[in-house]
């Protein structure tokens, strides 16, 4: 089986997700909130999974109505696989397909290496990398099974491509394994025209990580200031990813499979 060549398609099918259902873990705010709402935007029916059941339905419902579309919202906890499949299940029988799965949910815990306990490395592994294994595993059976092919899209950091400020060694770990990931499970799921893509943001101001900062020493926000810069002359916005993000999951990224896209203003280069 080869992926279809839309040469000749228009523009605005190509960018057009009308028919596709997607999840969205870790919806609930911050990138995934934005990452919401650009795939409603385009007409995919989504699905906000996130441990904060209030705030995913509140965006949910905000984003239903904005577009007119099916946005619902669902608690879903990716470091427990019963909690996924029922996830993956619900998408399947409220919005009528599962096409799209966006791994967004994460932890970034600041400790230094000599403080940093087993417990604190496997809860950030937890969600940060069996979480985005899981998931895609239970994502991607379904889309075998129904044999539509569909697309996983898996939020790694620029801490995927390099070490950061002190303290984040198992977020750094996490995100170099969600890149492998992504490159060997584009290879295992390329006959069943599943494509595996990774989006990788610079820093961005989001809900999560200024209250994170805020509880740190200035020391550390410096660190992080230092290792975290824009050529492009501003701070991250989250729609910068969130437009990244819509690029995987559309056909204008078609022939695209195993890559992880860096979104980091230069921060790289
Ligand atoms: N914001 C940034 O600067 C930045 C930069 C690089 C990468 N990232 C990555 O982007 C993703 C989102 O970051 P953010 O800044 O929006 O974070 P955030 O903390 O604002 O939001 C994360 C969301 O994930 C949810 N979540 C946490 N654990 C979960 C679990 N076990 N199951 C389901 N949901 C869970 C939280 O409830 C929250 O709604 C993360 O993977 C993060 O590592 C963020």
């Amino acid at each position: 089986m080869a992926i279809a060549d839309v040469s000749q398609s228009p523009i605005a099918d190509l960018v057009s997700l009308k028919g596709r259902c997607a999840v969205v873990t870790g919806g609930a705010q911050g990138l995934g909130k934005a990452m919401v709402r650009r795939l409603a935007e385009a007409g995919a029916s989504v699905l906000v999974g996130d441990l904060k059941i209030e705030q995913a339905e509140k965006a949910a419902d905000e984003f239903s109505k904005r577009f007119g579309g099916k946005v619902i919202a669902t608690r879903l906890d990716v470091t427990d696989t019963a909690s996924i499949r029922a996830a993956a299940d619900l998408a399947q029988s409220e919005l009528g397909g599962l096409d799209i799965w966006v791994n967004n949910a994460g932890l970034y815990p600041n400790i230094l290496l000599r403080e940093m306990t087993d417990d604190v490395w496997n809860d950030v592994m937890a969600v940060n990398l069996r979480g985005v294994f899981a998931s895609c595993r239970e994502a991607a059976g379904r889309m075998m099974d129904a044999g539509t092919g569909g697309v996983l899209i898996n939020v790694v950091s620029t801490a995927g491509f390099k070490g950061v400020a002190p303290g984040m060694a198992a977020y750094v770990a996490s995100k170099h394994g969600v890149r492998g990931l992504n490159k060997q499970l584009a290879i295992e799921l390329a006959p069943h025209d599943i494509r595996v893509l990774g989006v990788a943001p610079t820093f961005c101001e989001t809900e999560g990580n200024m209250a994170a900062l805020a509880e740190l020493p200035e020391r550390v926000r410096e660190e992080i200031a230092a290792t975290t810069t824009s050529a492009l002359g501003r701070v991250g916005v989250p729609d910068d990813i969130a437009r990244a993000v819509l690029f995987c999951a559309s056909d204008m990224s078609l022939f695209m499979t195993g890559s992880t896209i860096l979104v980091d203003a230069g921060e790289t280069a």
